[in-house]
């Protein structure tokens, strides 16, 4: 295995940017290097398993068999209320297949009690290719996005945990994630919170909304993604306040990002879709190349030096000490819900695309070093724009299923990400990026419009690839006074070691 070397010369210093949360109940977590999962309980009496929180598909799926590296499955004979269709289904994902059969069963979750049981469609895993990973602390998936991305089978049409929901109540319901990433700095696993929230309650705090341009995946209008200069970062950094919305009056001397017809038109030429189960943001790639570029410089500029690897191949950086970064916000653009020539920003600090993906403090337990590695939360993607939870992480999201919106608010816990805006540009953004490129739905069935989903890519899961057996083999001067300037013909000199 190739192993990073790394080139250390930076003040070290120990603090953490994390906002605190006090009190807070989390029912969602994750092992580092893996997407947020729920405890769900299945079946009477309840079995209760780990699923990942998927607004990349639409499916409940869980594993049924005994896999070599994970005991934990659900236990088909063990439930008095199974039903079980004898149809055969399954499902392709970017990584990663399974097939299975399609069952219902009750279903419900012990840390929201408040929502009601309900039976639905569940498709129970009995093979699966490259799906489950080595060592993963889940055992399925919770699809929260819309129907047509469901599993498929012959004639079967797998329904959503969510439609049976809003179908026993006879009401809508949306969902809200909070994902906070880590806790402190020496500990990598991440904690969140899933609330399902009633439509008709209404929440009359105010959000940034962007549109669901179609409802299957989560698909919305991304116009921009680029590296914030000084300059623009400051204005919404300076009105953070803690756990409202950040509403930025921009007047008209501050000058407002035009928004590149050729770069928006290129994110989403296919699809740019908004999918908790997919780690990273995931670009076409010479716009991946181009913002990973603009970061590395920054870097240098900053005398952080860390190699290509890690910038352009996913290889992770690892220090003896955690990082505090001073490397600039990743602004995205997203369509306004309110007004087609409208956008705003969320603005995300290094927190969230430098990824904490193991943290280890050996201090004084003697002999063995202590680490600390991330990796960048960027990659590239064919011609897709994913926005993988890493944006979400530090705001508060809100899928609001039956209107076709997504609200974005700051929170109180993770990565101190902002929003501002809203931004007017002169013309449509619709039309000047090509958002609405006509796709004939009502023309295609459920079944081949499926069938054509899972073909072409089925989302999800680039979680799963998160291996966190990083090479650590680092490298590290001593730590030199900020104040004093160094060549990167110096920190060249630094000595590496590979594997
Ligand atoms: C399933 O039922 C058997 C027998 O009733 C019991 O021994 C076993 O512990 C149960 N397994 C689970 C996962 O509930
Ligand atoms: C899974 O991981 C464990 C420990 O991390 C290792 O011992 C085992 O060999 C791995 N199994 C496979 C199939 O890779
Ligand atoms: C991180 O925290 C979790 C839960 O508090 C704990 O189970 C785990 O062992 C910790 N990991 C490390 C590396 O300390
Ligand atoms: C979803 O949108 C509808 C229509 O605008 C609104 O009535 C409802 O309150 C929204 N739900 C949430 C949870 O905000
Ligand atoms: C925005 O700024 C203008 C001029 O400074 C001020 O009059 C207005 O009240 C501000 N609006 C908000 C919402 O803060
Ligand atoms: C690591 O552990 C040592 C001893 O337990 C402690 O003094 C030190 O503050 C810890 N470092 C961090 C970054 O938490
Ligand atoms: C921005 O556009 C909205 C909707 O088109 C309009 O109501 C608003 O007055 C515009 N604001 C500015 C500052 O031009």
């Amino acid at each position: 295995m190739f192993c990073m070397p790394i080139i250390f010369i930076f003040q070290l210093i120990f603090f953490s940017e994390l906002k605190q949360s006090y009190a807070e109940d989390f029912n969602l977590f994750g092992e580092a290097g893996q997407a947020y999962s729920i405890e769900i309980s299945i079946g009477h009496p309840g079995q209760k398993l780990n699923v990942i929180v998927d607004t990349g598909s639409a499916t409940l799926a869980i594993a049924s068999y005994q896999r070599p590296d994970n005991d934990k499955y659900f236990h088909l004979k063990n439930s008095t209320s199974i039903y079980d269709s004898g149809q055969e289904i399954q499902a392709q994902y970017s990584q990663g297949t399974w097939v299975g059969k399609l069952v219902s069963d009750y279903v419900h979750f012990p840390s929201m009690p408040n929502v009601t049981e309900v039976r639905c469609d569940i498709a129970l895993i009995t093979k699966s290719h490259k799906f489950f990973m080595n060592g993963s602390g889940w055992q399925g998936l919770l699809g929260l996005a819309y129907l047509p991305v469901g599993a498929w089978g012959d004639n079967v049409i797998v329904g959503s945990w969510l439609d049976s929901m809003d179908h026993m109540l006879n009401k809508p319901m949306s969902f809200e994630l909070k994902l906070c990433s880590v806790l402190g700095i020496t500990n990598a696993t991440h904690y969140g919170n899933l609330k399902i929230l009633d439509d008709q309650i209404s929440n009359k705090s105010f959000m940034f909304r962007t549109p669901v341009l179609r409802k299957r995946w989560f698909v919305v209008g991304v116009l921009s993604v680029h590296v914030m200069s000084d300059t623009m970062s400051s204005v919404a950094s300076k009105l953070k306040t803690g756990n409202n919305a950040t509403y930025t009056n921009i007047t008209q001397s501050q000058s407002i990002y035009e928004i590149n017809e050729g770069l928006c038109q290129r994110l989403n030429e296919q699809k740019s879709i908004v999918d908790s189960g997919t780690t990273n943001i995931r670009l076409p790639d010479d716009i991946f190349r181009q913002v990973v570029n603009e970061l590395r410089n920054a870097a240098q500029t900053s005398n952080v030096l860390i190699l290509d690897e890690f910038w352009y191949h996913g290889e992770a950086a690892c220090w003896p000490e955690p990082q505090r970064w001073s490397l600039p916000r990743l602004a995205i653009h997203l369509l306004d819900f309110d007004a087609e020539n409208q956008y705003f920003t969320l603005e995300l600090p290094p927190q969230n695309y430098m990824r904490v993906v193991s943290a280890r403090n050996n201090s004084g337990t003697g002999g063995s070093v202590s680490e600390f590695c991330y990796k960048l939360g960027l990659e590239a993607g064919g011609k897709e724009t994913v926005l993988g939870y890493t944006v979400m992480e530090g705001l508060q999201v809100v899928f609001n299923r039956s209107a076709g919106w997504i609200g974005w608010r700051t929170s109180n816990c993770g990565p101190n990400a902002t929003i501002s805006g809203p931004y007017n540009t002169s013309s449509s953004l619709l039309v000047r990026c090509q958002l609405i490129e006509p796709l004939s739905d009502a023309a295609i069935s459920i079944k081949a419009a499926q069938w054509t989903l899972f073909v072409i890519s089925m989302v999800a899961l680039g979680v799963l690839v998160y291996l966190l057996t990083p090479c650590i083999k680092m490298l590290i001067m001593k730590p030199l006074p900020r104040s004093q300037q160094i060549s990167l013909s110096q920190a060249a000199l630094v000595e590496q070691e590979g594997t």
